[in-house]
């Protein structure tokens, strides 16, 4: 009975020792002491790491900067380019109600307001010099097509009585009696001749 107390006390014993070594020799490799040297080698690559990564966002703040630079230039020279165009257009910028498909660009502003003698143009006649003659040649004239066909002639008076005829040969423009014949010839060689 004694033998078998001093056994079994003899195993527990052992087993702790051999608990209590393992721990002792197996403690250095958990928990290794750092040698210094690698310590001191790997403090300095993450500085160099974190050094590197502050200059790369460094670069990247300073080529966003440069670039948002350059940006505000080019859009302040495009501004300056555009204003300069503004001022060197003799046409100015684009008036109110301008229609570049309309004769004198459609806006009321836009059309001379008198014939190169100075005569004013009146509207309501397709803008022909209001002058003794203008409501009997837009009557007899403008049956077929506007009057801007006329005024855009600078004939010799020769040329306006052959002109008459033409209509009335060719295009079939109605004879007139000589009266009106005479005061639409005489507006026509007035204010559309190129020999005055
Ligand atoms: C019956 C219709 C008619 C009447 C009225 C008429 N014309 Fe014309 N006229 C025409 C036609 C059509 C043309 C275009 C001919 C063409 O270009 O082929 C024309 C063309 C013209 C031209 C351009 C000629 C050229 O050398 O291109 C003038 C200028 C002109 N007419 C003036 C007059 C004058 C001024 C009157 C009034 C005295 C008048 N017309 C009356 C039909 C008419």
């Amino acid at each position: 009975m004694q033998d078998l107390k001093a056994f079994a006390l003899g195993v527990v014993l052992s087993a702790a020792a051999g608990i209590v070594g393992y721990h002792l020799l197996s403690a250095p490799y958990e928990q290794p002491i750092p040698d210094p040297a690698q310590l001191a080698e790997t403090r300095a690559r993450i500085a160099a790491e974190v050094r590197a990564e502050a200059e790369a966002r460094a670069a990247a703040e300073a080529e966003a900067k440069r670039k948002a630079e350059e940006e505000a230039r080019a859009a302040a020279e495009a501004s300056a380019a555009a204003a300069r165009a503004r001022a060197a257009n003799p046409m100015g910028a684009p008036r109110a109600g301008f229609n570049p498909l309309m004769p004198g660009g459609g806006a009321a502003g836009a059309q001379p307001t008198t014939s190169k003698s100075g005569v004013p143009l009146n509207e309501e006649f397709g803008n022909l010099p209001d002058a003794p003659g203008m409501e009997e040649t837009f009557y007899t004239c403008t049956a077929c097509h506007s009057t801007a066909i006329i005024k855009q002639q600078h004939v010799t008076d020769a040329r306006w009585d052959d002109l008459w005829q033409w209509m009335i040969n060719t295009q079939g423009m109605p004879e007139t009696d000589e009266e009106t014949k005479k005061i639409v010839l005489d507006y026509l060689k007035t204010h559309f001749s190129s020999e005055r």
